[in-house]
């Protein structure tokens, strides 16, 4: 089963076309195709993204990054196709609110024959609304045009498959061999939550943070030092300098609160460590570079033990086999080493698996893997009800 794939709901545009094959006890997938766009460098000027800008940026982009994809996937043929007046109107409805788009998918699907593929897989929540839709839209226009089936894909649920893929090469990957229950760790600039997968697709939350998202503590963290948006590479590469340098081993020279530790449940809080720092930066002015790498050093360890506490107090309360972590935040050096470790010392029975560096920050990759296993459930959605919901919720 071929899947083009699309994800649009922050700040990368991404497409890729996957071919997959097995079931969902033991899957294999070829990336033949993957395009992706970051708009980190437009955003940065704000300081961190600005929905409006990130939909004109998605609508400009999204054709050009599809004929990439597929081009790589050697799928694309050119060819005049004349759609039919009543398509043209159904796709001119469809894509009524995407002004930026319109005219380039018009011309792009009347020079070239529809793609061999099977379906189309977007993302539909969470993420930014307008993001959000421009892709659905899109997915919408193409389904139509070219007849095929599309499934809306959570996109939390894509941050899980591609912790659980592994693969030497990230154009061949493989899903086998899970073990249940699998305990998902979902850290990224919106979401900070365990789930647990009881069996493939049956989900059931255990904890959530109580205020920010851990990305969004470091993203906010990283601006109070005056570090670039996003901030969570930033926060990471001042405090991996201050591990790595001969100053590794000294005694923190600040103290920073582990919000909600040692609480009787596994949800988290984020909003009191980031004050804290506020506070930190307020009473000690005009910190010098050393100094700030010591904060984003008690920073990330504050986190770190937070996150490890929580998930390990989840897994002994659920029993969990597997443990993945996910979401852009998994790709922090500090948090990977921390749940290695952890995992091998005090839980060996566990298998974690984390993404692969280029499957960890959003991708289409991985909504095309989840998609996957919605369609071997026949869990497709119609155009109609995708454009009424817009969301695909973890259930
Ligand atoms: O999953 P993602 O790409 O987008 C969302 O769905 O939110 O996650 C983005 C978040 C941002 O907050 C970013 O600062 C954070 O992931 N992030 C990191 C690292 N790389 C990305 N946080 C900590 N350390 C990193 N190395
Ligand atoms: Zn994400």
């Amino acid at each position: 089963m071929k899947i083009l794939a699309i994800e649009t709901s922050c700040d990368e545009t991404g497409i890729a076309v996957v071919e997959a094959a097995g079931d969902e006890r033991a899957a294999n997938f070829a990336v033949l195709g993957n395009a992706l766009l970051s708009q980190i460098d437009i955003h940065k000027e704000y300081g961190g993204v600005f929905p409006a800008l990130a939909k004109r940026e998605h609508a400009k982009n999204l054709v050009p990054i599809l004929e990439a994809a597929l081009e790589e996937a050697e799928l694309l043929r050119e060819d005049t196709q004349a759609l039919s007046e009543e398509t043209r109107a159904a796709i001119g409805s469809i894509l009524a609110r995407e002004p930026g788009l319109t005219e380039a998918f018009f011309e792009f699907v009347s020079e070239c024959e529809p793609p061999a593929i099977d379906t189309i897989a977007v993302t539909a929540g969470p993420g930014l609304e307008p993001a959000l839709w421009v892709g659905i839209n899109f997915a919408r226009a193409l389904a139509r045009a070219w007849n095929k089936p599309i499934i809306a894909v959570n996109h939390m649920e894509g941050h899980i498959m591609a912790a659980l893929a592994q693969g030497e090469d990230s154009r061949r990957i493989a899903i086998d061999d899970v073990e249940f229950p699998v305990l998902a760790l979902l850290i990224s600039g919106g979401h900070t939550e365990l789930v647990l997968m009881k069996e493939w697709l049956v989900y059931e939350r255990i904890g959530q943070t109580r205020d920010d998202a851990v990305g969004e503590a470091f993203d906010k963290v990283a601006r109070m030092l005056d570090l670039p948006y996003p901030g969570g590479p930033e926060i990471s590469r001042l405090a991996e300098s201050l591990r790595s340098s001969s100053l590794g081993g000294e005694t923190a020279k600040y103290t920073l609160p582990r919000p909600m530790i040692d609480s009787d449940t596994c949800d988290f809080s984020f909003a009191g460590l980031k004050t804290a720092v506020l506070y930190l930066l307020k009473n000690n002015p005009g910190m010098s570079e050393d100094q700030k790498k010591h904060v984003a050093h008690e920073f990330e360890n504050a986190v770190a033990d937070v996150l490890w506490k929580k998930t390990s107090r989840a897994l002994l309360e659920t029993g969990a086999r597997t443990l993945v972590i996910g979401g852009g935040v998994s790709a922090n050096t500090h948090i990977r080493r921390t749940f290695t470790e952890a995992v091998a010392k005090e839980c060996p029975h566990v298998r974690l698996r984390i993404p692969s560096a280029a499957l960890t920050t959003d991708n289409a990759i991985m909504i095309a893997l989840a998609g996957f296993y919605r369609a071997c459930r026949d869990d497709f959605t119609e155009s109609a009800a995708l454009a009424a919901s817009g969301t695909r919720s973890l259930a």
